[in-house]
């Protein structure tokens, strides 16, 4: 049993004021079966040793505290029969018994680099411990940036610590979401855009500008696909969202806030012109605005007071690049984009090889593909995603030549060789599209290959009729109900 708050849930798990505008500490006192372990988003946590008899069942008190103030998104709670390993210093990971060795392994011994990593750049590490809890496959997400307790997709634990950015991306909401806080879903970017730039930023502390540009690469490509499919014009695609009364703002979920927010927070950065002073900046803005909840305009106010000579030439209203008329309210793809070329040596082979496959593929070279990072599988299938011109031998080929892609099991591999084989319909491999579906249950991997499946030859519109039966109870009930809606929409 788990709970999921964000963004307007928790309203109907304890009575609250639901809104990331207020924030308070919380004690939670709960009950469960013997036998079944509970956590929360908490830094006290003491088991009762007594059991207590409850209409003839022996049950376990837990008792909980937070002393440090949260929106009431951030409270959550799973039971289950949790088993639990030290992974660093003030981290533990959690799980359920059979996942517990391979969880161990995936992250033992780097929470602690990514924590304190982030804290040089971005100050104190307020929460107390960090620990992460490996969920079942349908959870919805990668990621759940819950105070203390990380709640993940299993789907990270690949056993080559390859998909561990979700991890560091949880790590950076400690300062930017989980202390300063979006006072309202319209200024979700506030959240997700700087917890992007935070995570990007430890990143290249930690593995290099080539290795951070590589993965912004793949992030540029999401919000690329975003924009192509909905439009330019399309009010989604504003950094500060409308959202109408009885709107259930998880509706508006997409990477626009992720990834144009981080193109707007680089964008900043660029005009400081010092990677040095703009990280000191941040650290500033979190100190200023820890405990509270703010606005865009907080923030641009703050930022123009900490640099009175940007606030003097009138930065905000530069042309083009406007803070208000521009980058919150125009739709579209941003006028500014970081510049990622320091990524080349890894992006580079990565283009080249998708170059010469949709070229035809009768001179591909030799390259070992076997010896490259994950991120750069990702940026290469996302290059040959951007056409539909793969011939059915070229597919074939592609799926020989490269069993590390076709006979994966990392998700974010899998999720990119599905989109391209329902694309090019080829259905010699849909069979991997179903397994695919049934291991797991994240929202941003179904609906894609649902909405692909749709778009598709009949085959493939069969398939997620197919699956949607197959799969439907073991969803979440939020992506369940996204799934029904792209097939009603289809009339499917
Ligand atoms: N807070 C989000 C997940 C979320 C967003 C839940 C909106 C409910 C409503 C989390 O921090 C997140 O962004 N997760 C990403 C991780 C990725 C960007 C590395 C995810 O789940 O994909
Ligand atoms: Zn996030």
């Amino acid at each position: 049993m788990y709970t999921q708050g964000q963004a307007v849930m928790n309203r109907s798990f304890f009575p609250c004021q639901d809104t990331p505008a207020i924030k308070s500490t919380y004690t939670a006192t709960v009950r469960v079966a013997e036998g079944f372990t509970a956590v929360m988003s908490a830094n006290t946590n003491v088991k009762n040793p007594n059991l207590v008899d409850i209409n003839g069942v022996n049950h376990q008190i837990y008792s909980f505290g937070l002393d440090v103030p949260i929106p009431s998104y951030l409270v959550a709670l799973a039971v289950g029969d949790l088993q639990s390993a030290r992974v660093g210093p003030r981290s533990h990971v959690w799980t359920e018994s059979c996942m517990l060795e391979a969880c161990k392994s995936e992250l033992d011994g780097i929470v602690e680099d990514f924590i304190s990593t982030g804290e040089r750049l971005f100050g104190e590490y307020v929460w107390g411990n960090y620990d992460v809890l490996v969920m079942p496959p349908s959870f919805p997400f990668g990621g759940m940036e819950n105070p203390c307790l990380t709640f993940v997709t299993p789907c990270i634990i690949v056993g080559d610590k390859s998909l561990t950015d979700v991890i560091i991306h949880e790590i950076s909401h400690s300062w930017f979401g989980n202390l300063v806080t979006n006072a309202n879903w319209s200024e979700f970017w506030l959240n997700e855009g700087f917890t992007m730039f935070a995570q990007r930023r430890i990143t290249e502390e930690l593995f290099g500008k080539p290795y951070a540009c590589l993965e912004a690469s793949t992030g540029q490509a999401l919000l690329r696909q975003h924009i192509d499919n909905e439009g330019q014009d399309h009010p989604l695609t504003k950094l500060r969202v409308v959202i109408e009364p009885g709107v259930d703002p998880d509706d508006t979920y997409n990477e626009t806030p992720y990834e144009k927010g981080f193109a707007f927070v680089s964008y900043l950065q660029n005009l400081v012109g010092d990677v040095k002073k703009f990280d000191d900046f941040l650290k500033s803005y979190v100190s200023k605005y820890k405990f509270k909840s703010l606005v865009a305009e907080d923030m641009f106010d703050y930022f123009l007071e900490y640099f009175p000579k940007m606030k003097e030439d009138k930065i905000d209203k530069k042309e083009g690049f406007e803070f208000t008329d521009t980058w919150l309210h125009k739709p579209g793809w941003p006028t500014y984009t970081p510049d990622l070329s320091a990524g080349k040596e890894l992006t580079g082979p990565a283009e080249d090889l998708a170059k010469q496959w949709r070229e035809g593929g009768q001179k591909v070279s030799d390259v070992d593909i076997g010896q490259w990072k994950t991120y750069q599988i990702l940026h290469f299938l996302d290059q040959l995603l951007e056409g539909t011109d793969l011939s059915q031998v070229t597919m074939a080929t592609l799926a020989k030549t490269y069993p590390k892609i076709s006979g994966t099991t990392n998700a974010e591999i899998r999720l990119r060789w599905s989109l391209l084989t329902i694309k090019h319909d080829y259905v010699a491999d849909f069979d991997n599209v179903k397994k695919f579906l049934v291991s797991q249950g994240k929202q941003k991997y179904t609906l894609p290959v649902y909405r692909q499946l749709v778009k598709g030859s009949d085959t493939a519109k069969k398939l997620a009729q197919d699956m949607y039966k197959e799969t439907k109870d073991m969803l979440h009930v939020g992506v369940k109900d996204y799934v029904k809606g792209i097939l009603d929409k289809a009339n499917l």
